[in-house]
């Protein structure tokens, strides 16, 4: 019984092998577009979504975020797609790869991940669509699998390396999307 188990199992990897054999062109495709649901961190009625989509001319932001306090929220990609720790202190720093100080999204020198603010209705809802060039879907820049931040609130764009934006009132991870 033994014998035959392993026979069958052999003569399954070695097909699965051959098949594998026939068809290892495997085409790298282009990611074209990004999206993280955001949760509420602890204490938080904050949620919403966020998609991402190359455009031509950079990535093509888009966020929907209710729940907030009326005014200006610090919105960032941060290093960690981990939202999982009750503050989201999980997901790390702001997203920073190329070892730049903390800014505004306008700024020649920045973080990766500094997208700025999103502005709270005085029904706690922000829109935001803006296109950024520091960010990317692809290569070193890519924020494919780290996470989106918005902050209790708002980032001055100076204050090292936060912007003083205060706690996480939502995460999303960043996965990606058709
Ligand atoms: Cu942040
Ligand atoms: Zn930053």
């Amino acid at each position: 019984m033994r014998r035959t188990l392993m026979g069958v199992l052999l003569s399954g990897l070695g097909l699965a092998m051959m098949l594998a054999g026939c068809s290892s062109k495997i085409e790298e495709k282009e990611v074209k577009g990004a999206i993280a649901v955001l949760n509420p961190t602890e204490g938080s009625k904050v949620h919403g979504a966020v998609s991402f989509r190359e455009d031509g001319k950079g990535v093509r932001i888009m966020a929907n975020i209710e729940g907030l306090s009326p005014g200006p929220h610090g919105f960032h990609i941060h290093e960690f797609g981990d939202c999982s720790s009750p503050e989201a202190n999980s997901a790390g720093g702001h997203f920073n790869p190329s070892d730049m100080p903390h800014a505004g999204p306008n700024a020649e020198k920045r973080h990766i991940g500094d997208l700025g603010n999103v502005e709270a209705d005085k029904n706690g809802l922000a829109r935001l669509e803006v296109t950024d060039n520091a960010i990317s879907l692809a290569g070193p820049r890519s924020i494919i699998g780290r996470s989106v931040i918005v902050h209790a609130q708002a980032d001055d764009f100076k204050t090292q390396p936060t912007g003083n934006s205060g706690a996480r009132v939502a995460c999303g991870v960043i996965g990606i999307a058709k």
